[in-house]
């Protein structure tokens, strides 16, 4: 139920602009939101046009201490410890989450990564707290990640209904691109789709995608446009910046995505419908 979306790509493509943007359009519909900033390299907030002022109010997951050593029982940054791999997160998203313009934002923050697996209690607690929101919410979930998804695990992959990678004209986030959709093949995500950002050959270059995914595949082609640098100079979303046409785009993509991939409940089966 609901849709849960993913957006990867290389750093830099628009994954920010193109979540902060569909999250604020969904919220525009009157939809609940929650828009999860999942990038080590935070800008989600900025996105969805959060005051600065406002920004300090932020909570970013992983910096939180006391909350990951009291949901997992571990001291943060000590080895060698045991601590519950399965730790309670109820209650979180709703504690942490900033609310602005109808979305409502979780940062997760950076964990430090010692070396290959690690299993530090931040780690253990993002990844069950995303797996809970994914797999138990029918609301609209958008997260909003780095190129890397492989820490994502198989559980929360699942309930994601789509992997959207954002492609500029380039080889270089073309290749990203092919190895997110890999990647999300591998941890058993059911759909892949790509979004062309800063197109300058919108035919050519949807063409140029289209070849390398498949038609169906590119969700939509965004061109180059300065009023977008504009609006995140301003520190303003996009969806506050008077540009009905680009917005127009990104509405088109937000209406692909509601009719192809949201999941909807099973229909009543006859033995909760009345007798004639
Ligand atoms: N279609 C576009 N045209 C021009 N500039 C864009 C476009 N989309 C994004 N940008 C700019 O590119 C930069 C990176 O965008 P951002 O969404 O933060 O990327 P990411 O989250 O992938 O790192 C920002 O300065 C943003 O304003
Ligand atoms: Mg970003």
């Amino acid at each position: 139920m609901g849709l849960k979306l993913a957006i990867s790509g290389k750093g830099g493509v628009g994954k920010s602009t193109l979540a902060g943007t569909v999250a604020r359009l969904f919220a525009a519909d009157g939809r609940p939101v929650l828009a999860i900033d999942a990038d080590p390299d935070a800008n989600l907030a900025s996105a969805l046009g959060l005051p600065v002022e406002l920004r300090p109010t932020v909570h970013t997951i992983a910096e939180e201490r006391r909350l990951i050593e009291e949901r997992t029982g571990a001291r943060v940054k000590e080895f060698g410890q045991i601590f519950a791999l399965n730790p309670d997160v109820s209650g979180i998203a709703e504690q942490y989450a900033t609310h602005y313009a109808g979305v409502d934002l979780l940062v997760l923050g950076a964990v430090q990564r010692a070396g290959g697996g690690c299993a530090c209690p931040e780690s253990v607690l993002l990844k069950s707290l995303v797996r809970e929101i994914v797999l138990r919410r029918d609301e609209v979930v958008i997260l909003d990640m780095e190129a890397g998804i492989e820490h994502l695990g198989r559980g929360t992959a699942m309930g994601v209904d789509v992997m959207v990678a954002v492609v500029e004209p380039g080889q270089r986030s073309l290749e990203t691109a092919a190895r997110v959709r890999d990647m999300a093949a591998a941890l058993g995500i059911a759909h892949f789709a790509v979004v062309l950002n800063k197109s300058t050959d919108p035919a050519g270059e949807r063409a140029w995608l289209a070849d390398a995914f498949g038609a169906d595949a590119v969700l939509g082609v965004i061109p180059y446009d300065p009023r977008i640098i504009a609006a995140d100079r301003a520190g303003r979303a996009l969806n506050d910046a008077g540009a009905d046409d680009l917005l127009a785009l990104y509405r088109d993509i937000q209406h692909i995505l509601v009719t192809r991939y949201e999941r909807h409940p099973a229909p009543a089966t006859s033995d909760t419908r009345s007798l004639p």
